[in-house]
Order: C-alpha cells, then structure tokens, then sequence
C-alpha cells in the first residue's frame, strides 16, 4: 500500500510517533522556513502538508500539488493560505483554533500593561544606569483600573480578553462584525458602540481580528486621529489591519500616547524601519500564542488534523470543509 508523505515546515514542539505510524515524514530542520520554490517542488509529491503562518501557500502553489491531500497549518489565522483554491481543488485546511486563546489574551495584558506601566522604558532606564532616586514624575503612565477599553473583534480571543478585564474593573466597549447575544454581552460585560465610537472613548483599543480584504487597514490615519491623544493601541491579531506609516505618525506627533504590537506587516519587521526608533512603541516577534503548552497543544492539534486528512476523514478542525 501507498505510505504517505508528508512535509512539516519547521521543527514542532511535540512527538511525532502517531504521525509516523501513518506517514512517511520528512521535517524542514533549519530555523528559517523554506523557501518558497523548495515548497513549490516539495509539494508536487506529499500528500499531507503541516505549515506554519511564516509559509506562503499561494494558488500557485496548490495547483502545483498532484496528490496533495490535506493542509494543516499549526495556527488559528490562515490569512496565508489561498482557501478558495484549496477548496477549489477539494483539499481541506485544517487550522488551531481555541487552545491558544488563552495564552494570547494573556499576552495582550501583558502587552497592554507594559505599554500603560512602561516597563520596557523603565528597564532600559534602569540597565542605562539613569536610576539615581525615586522621583515624584518618574515614567508616569495611566491608570488601567477603571479605565475604559475597547475590543475590535469580539471571537474567542476578544471575549477571553474581556473576561480578564473584570478584574481590572473597566467600562468595555466592543465592536464586531456582528453583535453578540445580549446574554453573552450581558456575562462578559460589553457594551456594543459603532467602531467610531469605540476609537473616541477608548483609552486602550485592543485588536482581535482577522485578516482579511474587509480589516485590511482598518486602523489608519483617520481612525488615530479620532482616537484619544492618551489612548494606546494593542495588537495581537495581524499586521495589516494596521497602516504602520499611519502608526508611526501617530506615535510621533502624540496623536496617541502609545503602542505595543505582537505581529508586524512584513513579519519580521525590517530593522530600518521607523517604528524602531520610538520609544513609545513596544514590538514582540509575534509570539501572542508562545506559552510551551500552547504551542504543545497547538502542534498536536494540526497533527490530528494532519492525520484525519490523510485518511480522508473530516478533520476536527477545518476551515473550508471542500465536500
Ligand atoms: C497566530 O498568530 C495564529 O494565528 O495562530
């Protein structure tokens, strides 16, 4: 019988031994992902295919499979994979959704309570050795408690976001595609307002959607201007949703007071880029879902995908479901 072959991106965080029994496996060992013409050929000859959100899997790249399968990428967004081609040529995506809302919601406190609290500053003024006594002004930021935050895109990350600011006693406003039930508003304590709205009350705005033709950009010039000029703007969810010429602007003239970003457009960030220069900006190297459990979690679930579709069962979780 015909033993399967399958391509995994990059080295994952968890055993390989039930894929195995299944699967011939071949892992892409270097730290950087594979070029895309390495992917081009390798794809021409698997049948199951484990990337990861850094892999651009194109329609170029799809039609060029012949036995192709399944796709299984190991992260909830899947804005890098062409899916109406997938679908197109009957192969399933599979992606991870739900384990990695916690860690992620966690890291956009994180995030959010080091831009407020500026903690990166004050560590790099402390290392700089600027620290010479305690000073009634020093890196003063806002208070979080009782502040008011906002939510843009209210799925599982937006909600276990909300969840956590109960504890920090905050007037939540929301926005979203689609408002929610008013029991599911009514239990996390959020209160629906137009994205304009939302923009001129917030003093923090947090982003939790995904990427798409519709968010590209979503935040530019004109919705930081509507924004608070101490308001502070997280973002865990993806680069493009923000126009980072309009970010940098921003940063730069005060027309808000701060920022702290997980995920960049380009991804990694160039190092000559702007962004890199203010202080009032934090950037993390998109590591939102990077507690070890989570990513544990993250690999078995895409390989449980994996192995559904190699067997040409349903995977447990797919985003296009081609019949
Ligand atoms: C991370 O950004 C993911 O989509 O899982």
């Amino acid at each position: 019988m015909h033993q399967a072959k399958v391509f995994i991106t990059r080295r994952l965080p968890t055993d390989l031994a039930q894929l195995r029994e299944v699967a011939t496996i071949e892992v892409w060992e270097e730290r950087q992902p594979p070029p895309y013409e390495v992917l081009l050929e390798k794809v021409k000859t698997i049948d199951g295919l484990l990337c990861l959100l850094t892999d651009r899997i194109d329609k170029q790249l799809i039609e060029a499979a012949t036995c192709l399968k399944v796709i299984s990428q190991m992260a909830v967004g899947y804005d890098n994979i062409d899916i109406p081609t997938a679908t197109a040529k009957k192969i399933p995506v599979g992606h991870t959704p739900g384990v990695l809302t916690d860690a992620t919601a966690d890291f956009t406190w994180a995030l959010l309570m080091a831009a407020a609290r500026r903690v990166v500053e004050a560590d790099r003024f402390t290392r700089a050795g600027l620290w010479q006594t305690w000073e009634p002004d020093l890196l003063l930021g806002p208070n979080i408690t009782g502040a008011t935050l906002g939510i843009v895109g209210l799925g599982r990350i937006g909600q276990a976001v909300a969840r956590r600011a109960k504890g920090f006693e905050m007037r939540v406003l929301y926005t979203s595609k689609q408002r929610c039930q008013a029991e599911l508003e009514k239990s996390l304590g959020v209160e629906f307002v137009s994205f304009e709205g939302l923009l001129q009350e917030s003093d923090f705005v947090t982003i939790h959607t995904p990427l798409s033709d519709d968010t590209y950009h979503f935040f530019s010039y004109r919705q930081f201007e509507m924004m608070k000029h101490s308001a502070i703007l997280i973002n865990t969810a993806r680069g493009g949703v923000i126009n980072q010429d309009a970010l940098y602007q921003a940063l730069l003239q005060g027309q808000i007071a701060g920022a702290a970003i997980d995920v960049t457009d380009p991804e990694p960030i160039p190092t000559d880029s702007l962004l890199l220069t203010l202080d009032n900006l934090i950037i993390a190297p998109h590591i939102g879902s990077a507690s070890q459990q989570t990513r544990e979690k993250m690999a078995n679930m895409a390989i449980a995908n994996l192995i559904a579709g190699l067997k040409g069962e349903r995977l447990p979780y797919c985003v296009n479901h081609p019949s």
